[in-house]
């Protein structure tokens, strides 16, 4: 009777273990088995293996095509097109996206077709940000890339087209630099430059997205950007977007010009400015809130800004991106070890001449001092354990 069960359960391990390395070998190969099962099973899809193979065999006359399937919001679609458009270049194919992408309602896209290409085939991009070299050496075939494809480095070398592409409509615009007016434009007409900060909470605050290794900038980050960024710009307002804009007003509070700067500096300020008042430099440096419901609205705000202060994501680096001022992006992001971690470059992701930070300088030599003082430790037990 034991024996019996034993077989048994014997015989139960066996096939959950067949199971589970064939389930193992379907899943690495899952795009190989969809595009077997495709071309058995769907006439179109076989033509269409044909017509790339005639094509490839052929004299290849006819242009190829490439587009992106469309994934996430503004700062992905961004990300999308701009890349789409290197990738292109680099392959000599012609990029696409359809009329009804959502892209188009902001910017006047060129590259723009009624009807998608025939015989896409997809190619595939497993790491949302960082560069797949890849991608510049596409297959023969008209082609719709699936996956984010986000770094800067599949456009970099077409940036000023890429400027003269990126257009807003005219009457949304005109209507941007009219809101960006009237939250900043009397700073702007003391001669003060606009440092845009721009805080993401909302939806990488939930245990789901932590899970994947989202996360949020904290107070102290935002503390050490700000001064960071009156170092270099000291005469200058901050302008706050965010989807959480309550917890912005509770934490984010500019400092006093005069903690921040040493007495010479301030000097020279006055000396080189000569119409600024002293009494600035003991009051806190003006911060203004955007009050604005649409995503949109907050957008065309960075923008227009001078210098950006990111927090996570991608809808702060696209305004950064459009500001061509300085940045400053934060260093905790994404969660080392976690799934975005694994997925992300930072060296793709960020331009190199975007700058890191963390929480306060201070803390961050706090750190470094106990770092130094643990290895001083271990060297002085080492050296005991050898003399
Ligand atoms: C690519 O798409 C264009 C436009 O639909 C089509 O004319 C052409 O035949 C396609 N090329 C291949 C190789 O499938
Ligand atoms: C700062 O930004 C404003 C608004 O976009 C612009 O008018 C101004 O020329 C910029 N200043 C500098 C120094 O770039």
């Amino acid at each position: 009777m034991m024996r019996h069960v034993q077989k048994r359960l014997l015989l139960v391990l066996k096939f959950s273990l067949a199971f589970a390395v064939i389930g193992y070998l379907l899943w690495v190969n899952r795009h190989l088995v969809m595009h077997t099962a495709k071309f058995f099973v769907d006439d179109i899809y076989r033509s269409c293996v044909y017509q790339r193979r005639n094509y490839e065999l052929e004299e290849k006359s006819s242009p190829l095509y490439v587009t992106k399937e469309r994934h996430g919001r503004l700062g992905n679609w961004l990300f999308g097109y701009s890349s789409l458009l290197g990738i292109a270049k680099a392959n000599g194919y012609i990029p696409y996206f359809l009329r009804s992408h959502p892209l188009n309602n902001h910017f006047q896209l060129s590259k723009i077709r009624s009807y998608p290409a025939e015989c896409l085939f997809d190619v595939y991009d497993e790491q949302p940000c960082s560069y797949t070299p890849e991608m510049m050496n596409l297959p023969t075939g008209n082609i719709s890339i699936d996956g984010y494809i986000q770094s800067w480095k599949y456009f970099r070398f077409i940036e000023n087209e890429l400027r003269q592409e990126l257009k807003v409509h005219p009457h949304m615009a005109q209507y941007a630099k009219k809101l960006f007016n009237e939250y900043v434009g009397h700073h702007v007409a003391a001669g003060r430059l606009v440092i845009s900060i721009h805080v993401r909470r909302g939806d990488v605050l939930k245990p789901e997205a932590r899970k994947l290794g989202f996360c949020h900038a904290p107070k102290e980050y935002f503390d050490n950007a700000m001064n960071y960024m009156l170092k270099l710009f000291p005469y200058s307002v901050f302008l706050v977007t965010s989807d959480d804009i309550s917890w912005c007003r509770e934490n984010i509070q500019p400092p006093v010009l005069r903690d921040v700067l040493s007495s010479a500096k301030l000097s020279k300020i006055k000396s080189d400015n000569p119409k600024i008042k002293s009494s600035i430099f003991d009051e806190t440096v003006p911060i203004v809130f955007s009050k604005s419901h649409s995503s949109w609205d907050d957008f065309s705000l960075l923008m227009l800004c001078n210098h950006s202060i990111l927090s996570v994501g991608t809808f702060g680096w696209w305004g950064a991106w459009f500001a061509r001022g300085h940045v400053v992006y934060y260093d905790g992001f994404p969660l080392p070890g976690s799934k975005v971690d694994y997925e992300t470059d930072k060296e793709d992701f960020f331009p190199s001449d975007w700058v890191a930070l963390s929480v306060s300088a201070s803390v961050q030599s706090w750190h470094l001092l106990w770092l130094v003082f643990l290895c001083a430790m271990w060297n002085a037990l080492l050296f005991c354990k050898v003399s």
